[in-house]
């Protein structure tokens, strides 16, 4: 049984920074402390999008048990806490007054988390938009940029002194693609025309919120994107060009878009025709300098030609080892994704801002061996290691996750954590990957 981890701290640069991250919906208890609705809550309450109809009412109440949190996270020998503000809490109708308690909570955690010597990592948004402003369209409609750039003034006004870096939107291809083209993530759209505005609007939000830290005098500034390696499941051309699209659809549209300013051209021969008007006109707001480019990593899919119109690709069963959520276990694409990252911003540091696997995680007698995710965490910080030694200049590590959490359209059935949650008591207890990330990160 895997116990431990073969590196140490001392195997990685001095200034190499160790974090866990989470996001404020997935733990801390939407319903405490004067939040407005969002997204998620309308989503999870519609029959059929979410295992079980479970929703983050409660999640782990990281609202009033975030001390505790916290602790674990600086005994676990952790420098670096990244988690998410929710917009909704902070400003429960989107817009206008803001929630004076949500702006507090805020303000208590940043404090908490540097009493406890770790650098609070933030980011503004991560995916639960507030009803009143989805009833507008959401990440439809253009006027969600300066929106968002409201209500990133706001709580930065409040935190922005204090925070060690911050992001403005969590995985765009989650929030554009999943959320309006495969209708898996809220708002649940299955439409093209939304996917395009979604997809472009949400780089418009990004590069607003950039501006509206920079006013306020902010650095250490930057993007959090997902990757996911794209197989072609056969040899055949048409699966080739279905690997293709899928690729520039997930790895490329927002990535280029940040950093060059341009959308690459096997996406935009689908969605070219349904993009906002004068689109190119936003390109240079999108790719504002940023101070460094977070990668978030799980998984590749195997990609095959699907029938139909674009995209024409599918994603079917691969052959490698999956977690219990069906992903396949595939460290090399971490290392293949750092490098074309890399090779795409060369000046800019890089963070590993998730990684992680869900396992079907149980205490017994008061313990929770998950010998898989220390080998699934092993394998890919392993890549990690491999990348600095070719001279890509990756600066951190965070895990997702430091709590088992409210999954999204999984509900709370698959674990994530280093630390296991009972969703009933709501006891937390340390696993054993957390017992080795404390062994390995001991500074002696
Ligand atoms: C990422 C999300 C995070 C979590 C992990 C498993 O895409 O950012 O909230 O759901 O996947």
């Amino acid at each position: 049984m895997t116990k431990t981890f073969s590196f140490h701290r001392s195997d990685f640069p001095s200034d190499f920074l160790w974090g866990t991250a989470t996001s404020s919906y997935q733990i801390e208890g939407h319903k405490f402390g004067g939040a407005g609705r969002t997204i998620w809550d309308d989503f999870a309450e519609t029959p059929g999008n979410v295992v079980r109809n479970e929703h983050g009412q409660t999640a782990c109440d990281h609202y009033h048990r975030w001390p505790e949190d916290l602790d674990l996270v600086a005994d676990g020998g952790f420098d670096t806490y990244r988690f998410s503000t929710s917009w909704a809490r902070v400003m429960p109708e989107g817009r206008g007054t803001p929630n004076a308690e949500g702006l507090d909570y805020y303000d208590r955690l940043v404090d908490g988390l540097l009493e406890r010597g770790l650098k609070p990592a933030a980011t503004l948004y991560h995916w639960e938009m507030p009803s009143a402003l989805n009833d507008l369209g959401g990440w439809r409609n253009r006027d969600v940029a300066k929106w968002f750039g409201d209500f990133t003034h706001t709580i930065m006004s409040r935190i922005g002194d204090r925070v060690w870096s911050a992001a403005p939107i969590n995985e765009p291809w989650c929030v554009g693609w999943l959320s309006h083209f495969e209708g898996a993530h809220a708002p649940g759209l299955r439409d093209i025309r939304a996917t395009a505005r979604a997809m472009h609007h949400v780089l418009l939000a990004h590069g607003s919120a950039l501006d509206a830290m920079r006013s306020l005098g902010m650095s250490n500034l930057g993007a959090v994107c997902n990757f996911e390696y794209a197989n072609p499941a056969d040899p055949s051309e048409q699966t080739a060009q279905a690997t293709h699209t899928y690729d520039a659809i997930y790895n490329r549209f927002f990535l280029e878009g940040l950093i060059k300013g341009t959308y690459p051209d096997a996406v935009l021969e689908g969605l070219g025709p349904h993009m906002p008007k004068d689109w190119q006109a936003d390109m240079a707001a999108i790719s504002a300098p940023l101070d460094w480019i977070g990668i978030n990593y799980y998984t590749r899919k195997n990609i095959a030609f699907a029938p139909g119109g674009w995209p024409n690709s599918t994603a079917v069963e691969g052959p490698l080892d999956k977690t219990v959520m069906g992903w396949e276990i595939y460290p090399d694409g971490l290392g293949h994704f750092l490098q074309r990252v890399h090779d795409t911003a060369p000046d800019l540091p890089i963070y590993i801002t998730e990684n992680g696997m869900a396992g079907a995680d149980v205490l017994q007698d008061g313990h929770c061996v998950d010998s898989a995710r220390i080998a699934y965490l092993e394998a890919h910080i392993a890549q990690v290691r491999a990348a600095i030694a070719k001279g890509v200049p990756v600066k951190g590590y965070f895990v997702w996750s430091l709590l088992d959490n409210y999954e999204w359209a999984e509900g709370y059935k698959d674990r994530f954590g280093l630390v296991h949650v009972d969703f009933e008591s709501l006891t937390r207890t340390p696993k054993a990957s957390w017992h080795a990330f404390r062994t390995a990160l001991a500074k002696d």
